[in-house]
């Protein structure tokens, strides 16, 4: 293995996110709330040969994990021929996708067959009527059927996320546990994030780790932490039947400090934090055909300055709003 480069606060880069396509099939609130947005233009977007490329880059400089996002991925024609090329890597150990299943039912023998590892379903209800108002789509039975056909091509890990949003599907802890159970498929709460387009956001729809783990604790009496090792952002912990779930507490409790991934735009833009504004272009020194060797001076320099905490710093900053908001009140009870 390659060893890996390291950023300001001593953070290999390991894991690169590559977005092979920005369209979505879904209008989740949370994420791409409008119903119209200028999409990339065709000729900014990669080829599957220059997105290969690219990675090659990464891993000749440590990375060793590629997830596949989006958009939604499996708009883009023939995914399954880019796993392959990515699969002829002998630096990459996984290849993972996160999916809104959608279009699933079609496509995951043929991602099996082509080497992809593992696959994250987004799932965030079980309920149809929630599904249509959470994503304007009536699309949930497709996930199903996607979901049904992950499972058939026999992928070693499958596993759901769900964002949970409060007075939405926070009454679905349980209900989604026990989905999971029944699929094999390791559910996934995540706190919802004030992020992208996540217009709509405030702190009083986040469901807290705490909040999250008292109700599941409650119904099931008692979960128990897996302690690990690992830089995965979801926590696991263990219900009393040896259900195994995670966490990912994104909002309230940020894990910056362990961060290994980047992230590639389908535009060829590479931005080191998930709330970075501005990206580095890979992909104008790509077609104007520098070489490998310059390609990963690049990113090593920019690698090698990066400092971004983004998700830390959005919750110092939240903590700041409520110390002031919590001034004015005291002034005011003062008055
Ligand atoms: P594994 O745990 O290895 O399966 O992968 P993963 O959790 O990185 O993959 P996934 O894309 O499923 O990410 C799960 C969720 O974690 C996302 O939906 C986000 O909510 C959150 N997340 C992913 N990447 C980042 C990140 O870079 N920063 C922050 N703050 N949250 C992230
Ligand atoms: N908050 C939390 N998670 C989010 N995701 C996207 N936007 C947000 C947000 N604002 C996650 C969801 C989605 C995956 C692709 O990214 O889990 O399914
Ligand atoms: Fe990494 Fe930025 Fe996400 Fe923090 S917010 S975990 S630094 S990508």
């Amino acid at each position: 293995p390659i060893p890996p480069i390291y950023d300001r606060l001593g953070r290999p880069l390991r894991s690169l996110r590559l977005s092979v396509t920005d369209r979505c099939n879904l209008r989740c609130k949370y994420c791409m709330p409008e119903d119209d947005y200028a999409w990339l233009p065709r000729d900014t977007i990669l080829t599957f040969e220059e997105m290969a490329e690219l990675t090659a880059v990464f891993t000749e400089l440590g990375v060793d994990k590629v997830r596949l996002t989006g958009g939604e991925p499996l708009l883009r024609r023939d995914l399954p021929r880019f796993v392959r090329q990515l699969s002829e890597n002998r630096r990459i150990t996984e290849i993972a996708l996160t999916s809104n299943g959608v279009l699933m039912a079609d496509q995951a023998a043929d991602l099996s067959f082509a080497g992809l590892n593992r696959v994250t379903i987004s799932l965030d209800t079980l309920r149809a009527d929630r599904f249509r108002t959470l994503t304007k789509r009536d699309l949930h039975h497709q996930v199903f059927d996607g979901i049904k056909a992950v499972i058939q091509a026999g992928f070693p890990s499958l596993k759901f996320d769900t964002v949970i949003i409060k007075g939405y599907n926070d009454d679905e802890l349980i209900d989604l546990l026990e989905y999971g159970k029944t699929v094999g498929g390791e559910v996934r709460f995540i706190e919802y994030m004030d992020v992208g387009g996540a217009t709509d956001w405030s702190m009083s729809q986040v469901l807290s780790r705490a909040e999250m783990l008292e109700r599941i604790g409650r119904h099931y009496g008692g979960v128990t932490p897996v302690v690990e090792n690992s830089v995965a952002p979801a926590e696991r912990f263990l219900l009393p039947d040896g259900t195994l779930f995670g966490i990912i507490p994104s909002t309230t409790t940020p894990f910056c400090r362990s961060c290994d991934r980047s992230r590639l735009t389908a535009d060829g833009m590479w931005y080191l934090c998930l709330y970075a504004k501005d990206g580095l272009d890979l992909r104008a020194p790509l077609r104007q055909g520098r070489s490998r060797e310059e390609l990963k001076t690049l990113i090593t320099a920019a690698w090698e300055g990066r400092a971004d905490r983004g998700a830390e710093d959005r919750k110092a900053l939240e903590a700041v709003g409520r110390r002031e908001q919590h001034l004015i009140e005291i002034n005011r009870l003062r008055e």
